[in-house]
């Protein structure tokens, strides 16, 4: 028999009700499945609902068991984990992936990581991260999807649908934790926690948009930031949470703060204790405290002064209630079952994905690897670092499993000889180092230097003033590069990152840079994939990559100025120190085929609202491999009456062609969804004309370009 939810509720005491609205961890270690004898106790007497930061199907089928047959109703617990980018099996960074523009593979990825999750007992997943970031200086900037509003929306869904499968009840589908809401990624200075302060606008168009995708996407569950939005923040910003989330958006799923952000509400000085906090953030409607005590000390004292009525603390509770019950966790369905074929059961899947994230930025012929080279030098910290290729949230992978990227050439080019030295530690190095690494590569008839960041350089509470290679990085690159200049040896970079990383000298003289991010498990192989031409790069960028940190924040979609840029006129838009673009366009990447568009067209001449839009475009593939070409619809309201951004992107598509051949990538667009927000911050859709085009990345110098006229409705 079903179970009635609002039986349950009544049976409850303030303090078991109270409980369902906790979220604990057995440990502060993010890493294992550790549970302490207080939290037992806790889970006991029903004053914990759920838990975080911990794994393994032994250990939370004993927790589930204390929760489900000693505590007094029996009410199982969520068990909450950062599943950011792969749970055993470690898949790229968001940010990487997102590069891939493939919401095939970003469901499948999520997927896998879900079942392996749940399998580890995990039934909540602290993702998909939804903030659009456009200031690399940020170091959560590795765990989204980019700058983009309409990418990250795809990227929404997709993880959305991987998660949660077709249904949460089902013992490998885990709930989805959007987070962080909202504008976490427009930290001022790039410095994580800092306030935010956007406009209403940047809300409404780039901000709140992928949350509205995961809602409609059916997300169970999403996480506001622990930044302040204007003063308020959003841990107790009831416009955005109650407002905009619950009436706005008819979110009916749960809220869940982040780490401590209750009691954090004390030190951003809106309230003055822990009740007051407790308060403050039940009334702006979050559901779930994670990790302080503020719903626990704090809303007894509030309910017994009269601050807040039990109805509202019943509320959050059914709702917590609900998703268990969503869950099947009522059921039985705790998770935490043996799946077929072991643990990791991905390592194909992580291949690709690794390598359709790697983003070709320039090369000058050194890359594909001819088969002929017999000695290569491998120089650099990122060579043999199994331990850095997850990236910042390594979850219950096992970082010491990652193939390195000597280990992936090695296997790649059995016939090779590669001669390996790190020249300099990642951070640090001295002038002996780098000069003992330069006879491997006078030895050897092509230089690769693996440059880049450690992993606890991006991701939380990772944000850098600098953007250039840490420690002596580019004391050893540059020796290498003089060298290779002297002897006529191509030089590869590699540059395992978080970010893009400034460096327009390495750019200017590498014969070959490659932006390999945190590619995960099969970073080697899949980096040995591309260079080897075995797999021709198919990865775009996702964000718009800086020459210089002065250029932050950076994006294409900015909005036109009455004094653009022109070389020969003073007074318009640039820098006098620095070129306004940006080094590399969102979109860039390339292929070891050449691509052209031809025959950009539309089904008609001129549309009403309501009406479906229709483009064509044909691609030709030039050669001389087989490839991937990626295709952006970028769309620009050229008259309105708020200034539109010269370029908004609409779809994206892409065609897989074999050398020689053409074929066609076909887009529909809705024409409601060239509405934007009017003067009063309210949809509208103008009429007028507006500008259409294509392109292989951002840059419109490069675009096949049409004009439609919007009629009245
Ligand atoms: C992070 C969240 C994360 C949470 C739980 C916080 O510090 O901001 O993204 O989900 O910790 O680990």
């Amino acid at each position: 028999m079903a179970l009635d939810l609002k039986t349950l509720l009544a049976a409850m005491t303030l303090e078991e009700k109270i409980g369902q609205l906790t979220m604990a961890a057995g440990s502060y270690a993010v890493t294992g499945p550790i549970i302490g004898g207080d939290v037992e106790a806790a889970i006991r007497a029903g004053r914990v609902g759920s838990l975080l930061n911990l794994w393994g199907a032994t250990e939370i089928a004993a927790i589930q068991k204390i929760a489900m047959e000693e505590s007094r109703l029996g009410i199982p617990l969520i068990v909450g984990f950062d599943v950011l980018h792969g749970h055993r099996t470690i898949f790229p960074i968001p940010l990487a992936e997102a590069c891939a523009f493939d919401p095939a593979l970003w469901k499948a990825t999520a997927r896998a990581a879900a079942g392996e999750a749940a399998a580890d007992g995990v039934s909540m997943v602290f993702a998909p991260m939804l903030d659009i970031a456009r200031d690399p200086r940020w170091g959560r900037i590795a765990e989204g999807a980019g700058e983009d509003p309409f990418v990250t929306c795809e990227f929404a869904k997709a993880k959305i649908a991987g998660f949660q499968g077709e249904d949460l009840a089902d013992p490998a589908a885990v709930a989805a934790v959007a987070k962080h809401f909202c504008a976490y990624g427009a930290a001022e200075g790039g410095r994580d926690y800092a306030s935010a302060d956007v406009s209403e606008r940047a809300l409404h168009e780039i901000y709140m948009p992928p949350f509205a995708a995961a809602i409609e996407a059916g997300c169970a569950a999403i996480m506001p930031a622990f930044m302040d939005l204007a003063g308020v923040p959003m841990t107790a910003h009831q416009p955005l949470l109650r407002g905009w989330l619950r009436e706005a958006q008819r979110f009916e799923g749960v809220i869940v703060s982040d780490y401590n952000a209750l009691a954090e509400l004390m030190q951003h000085g809106v309230a003055a204790d822990l009740t007051a906090a407790a308060v403050l953030a039940l009334r702006a409607g979050v559901d779930i405290d994670m990790m302080s005590s503020a719903y626990a000390d704090g809303l007894p004292q509030a309910l017994a002064r009269g601050l807040v009525a039990e109805e509202e603390i019943d509320a959050c509770v059914h709702r917590v209630l609900k998703l268990k019950q969503r869950l099947g966790l009522f059921d039985g369905v705790l998770r935490g079952a043996r799946r077929q074929g072991g643990d990791s059961a991905e390592p194909a899947l992580a291949r690709d994905a690794a390598r359709r994230s790697i983003v070709l930025l320039t090369n000058h012929g050194a890359l594909p690897l001819s088969p002929t080279l017999r000695k290569i030098a491998l120089i650099g910290p990122l060579a043999e670092a199994a331990g850095e290729m997850d990236g910042p949230w390594g979850a219950a992978g096992d970082r010491n499993d990652a193939v390195s990227i000597l280990n992936g050439l090695k296997a790649a080019l059995p016939a090779a000889e590669i001669f390996y030295a790190a020249g300099v530690a990642i951070k640090e190095g001295d002038a002996a180092s780098i000069a003992e690494a330069m006879p491997l590569c006078a030895e050897a008839e092509l230089i690769i230097l693996c440059l880049g960041e450690s992993a606890e350089m991006s991701g939380e509470a990772a944000s850098r003033a600098e953007l250039g290679l840490p420690g002596r990085q580019r004391e050893l690159a540059e020796a290498a590069l003089d060298l290779g200049q002297k002897l006529g040896r191509p030089v590869v970079a590699l540059l395992s990152s978080g970010r893009p990383l400034t460096l327009p000298w390495l750019f200017e003289r590498a014969d070959a840079v490659v932006a390999t991010w945190f590619l995960g498990a099969e970073a080697g192989h899949a980096i040995a994939d591309v260079l080897t031409a075995r797999f021709n790069p198919v990865g775009r960028l996702a964000l718009s990559w800086p020459r210089a940190v002065g250029q932050i924040p950076i994006y294409y979609a900015r909005r036109p100025t009455g004094r653009p840029f022109a070389a020969e006129d003073h007074y318009t838009t640039k820098y006098i120190d620095c070129a306004v673009e940006p080094q590399f366009p969102f979109g860039h990447g390339l292929s070891y085929s050449r691509f052209s568009l031809e025959k950009f067209a539309a089904g008609r001449q001129s549309f009403r609202s309501g009406d479906t839009l229709h483009f064509s475009v044909e691609v030709h593939n030039h050669g001389p491999f087989d490839g991937e070409a990626t295709v952006f619809l970028f769309a620009h309201d050229l008259v309105a009456s708020v200034a539109r951004p010269v370029l908004e992107l609409k779809r994206f598509g892409k065609i897989a062609l074999p050398a020689g051949e053409s074929g066609a990538l076909c887009f529909a667009l809705a024409a409601s969804e060239l509405a934007f927000r009017g003067a009063d911050f309210q949809p509208c859709f103008e009429p007028g004309a507006f500008a259409f085009s294509v392109g292989f990345d951002a840059d419109p110098s490069r675009h096949r370009k049409l004009t439609l006229e919007a009629l009245e409705r």
